[in-house]
């Protein structure tokens, strides 16, 4: 409403993900109308520069929504007359008392909101929450803040930094994106699940057989050497992104659609979980990944691929295999969903099949990106005469389906933030649970200095891959090569 402002301060506003995420973000929902009337986006990093000049950064970053064109422009000039910036460094509340002014003139004494971004490395969290907390928080309305990935990198280091944070914030404050959550399909899994009547029922071990959470890359770890090689792709990738999705997949029905009561199933099922053993992962590393970035030892152990096999110990999931599957410098860029039923007992057709019924196993998938689809492999009868089967696709095109292009993870995130709604925001217990599964095995992964499997850049990942899925009776679905 026009009593109130919003001010969104993007902490390390000269970052990669700040140009490449968060301001495009940003000036999405402006475009689209989603922000409130009186909202203004304050850059602050250690950097001099002036309110120009970090216009003209953002401006470089702006893209128009295809379907939309004409107004585009001016709507970009109105979205950068409302960016600011303030110089100053992390660890000084003087600095963060001179953004206050700064915020505060804007503000025009209007009741004020606020919002921070931390887009900013994880050693100086605890310094930019301290200092904007104390000496840059709203006295008139809501602060919250954002923060991103990693948090911590094991349950000690994570449980420490969330002690910090809670000194200065309350559980209500603070924000943890996991931009998986802001995906379209991830969004749409509990939609598809428990409001279509054929699929709920099956949503078990009495039907599926296994579960699989696959992310590809066909590029390697570009730049982030540094970063990538302290933390790895299980800490990168599975331990939040992919963990997230399970437990989504997996949760029992909440009470509502309420955050609250979504993260409780969250957590519920985080908890039912077998703690991962070594033998439950097997590892990679692309031949090169050490030259990739100046500051990563040759002898670097850290895995760039991994596959983990999970096990959910309660009634619904007891003995169903969710495979995970995570890698860099893969053959294609890919984030899927694919859930393998069971086979039809005493299937009167099976002769069709020849000896393979795996063939046969119907397999839902949801292609999270690219190119969002939900699809199920279904058996048919081939027309014509005689009796040949084969498997074909029911299939959901998103494209095809619905030509508006999809928001990108961070608007939703944003938005949700903006409007206090939590529900796709890590909760602390959840973070405790996702790490005390992972923690043991990179312990031990670490002491023993496990030597990852190389495999070429460009390549499907290590063989290693194929025999923890044996191991269980699985074959991974994205590699049978009859995808639509
Ligand atoms: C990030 C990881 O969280 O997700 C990156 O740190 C990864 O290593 C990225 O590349 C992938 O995100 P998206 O949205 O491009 O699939």
């Amino acid at each position: 409403d026009s009593h109130s402002t919003l001010s969104i301060t993007v902490v390390g506003a000269s970052g990669d993900l700040a140009k490449k995420k968060i301001f495009p973000a940003l000036f999405a929902l402006y475009y689209e109308d989603w922000l409130p009337q009186n909202f203004r986006v304050f850059g602050y990093a250690r950097t001099k520069m002036t309110d120009e000049e970090l216009r003209n950064m953002i401006s470089r970053t702006l893209t128009c929504r295809v379907d939309k064109r004409e107004d585009c422009e001016q709507k970009m000039n109105n979205f950068l007359g409302r960016c600011f910036y303030q110089a100053g460094q992390y660890s000084s509340e003087e600095h963060f008392a001179e953004l206050d002014t700064k915020l505060k003139e804007k503000e025009g004494g209007k009741s004020s909101n606020r919002l921070f971004y931390l887009s900013i490395p994880p050693n100086i969290f605890v310094d930019v929450v301290r200092c904007a907390s104390l000496r840059a928080s709203s006295a008139t309305g809501w602060t919250r803040v954002i923060v991103e990935k990693p948090f911590g990198r094991d349950s000690e280091s994570s449980a420490e930094l969330t002690k910090c944070l809670k000194q200065y914030l309350t559980e209500e404050q603070i924000f943890r994106i996991d931009h998986y959550l802001g995906k379209e399909l991830v969004e749409n899994l509990s939609v598809l699940r428990f409001s279509n009547r054929v699929f709920e029922p099956l949503w078990s071990r009495d039907y599926i057989r296994n579960v699989q959470l696959i992310f590809s890359e066909d590029f390697g770890t570009e730049g982030r050497g540094g970063y990538f090689d302290n933390y790895g792709i299980i800490r990168d990738i599975m331990q939040n992104h992919l963990l997230q999705i399970l437990t989504l997949f997996a949760m029992e029905t909440p009470v509502s659609l309420d955050a609250e009561d979504i993260r409780n199933e969250k957590v519920k099922v985080l908890r039912s979980m077998k703690t991962l053993q070594l033998e439950d992962v097997t590892l990679g590393q692309y031949k090169g990944f050490s030259k990739d970035d100046p500051t990563v030892p040759k002898d670097s152990i850290t895995p760039t691929f991994a596959a983990a096999a999970l096990f959910i110990n309660n009634a619904r999931w007891d003995g169903v295999p969710f495979l995970m599957k995570a890698g860099k410098a893969l053959h294609t860029k890919r984030a899927e969903i694919r859930v393998q039923f069971r086979h039809v007992p005493g299937n009167l057709y099976k002769r069709n099949f020849g000896t393979d019924l795996d063939k046969a196993t119907n397999e839902l998938v949801l292609r999270v990106q690219p190119d969002e689809a939900i699809y199920l492999k279904i058996n048919n009868k081939v027309p014509g005469l005689g009796m040949r089967l084969d498997r074909s696709d029911l299939n959901l095109l998103y494209k095809a389906r619905y030509p508006r292009e999809i928001p990108d993870a961070y608007e939703r995130l944003l938005l949700d933030a903006i409007e206090g709604e939590r529900r796709l925001f890590i909760r602390s217990d959840e973070l405790d649970a996702a790490w005390a599964l992972f923690s043991p095995m990179l312990k031990e992964l670490e002491e023993k200095r496990i030597v990852p499997e190389l495999y070429p850049y460009g390549s499907r990942g290590p063989v290693g891959a194929h025999y923890l899925a044996a191991k269980h009776d699985v074959r991974w679905g994205d590699l049978s090569g009859d995808d639509s």
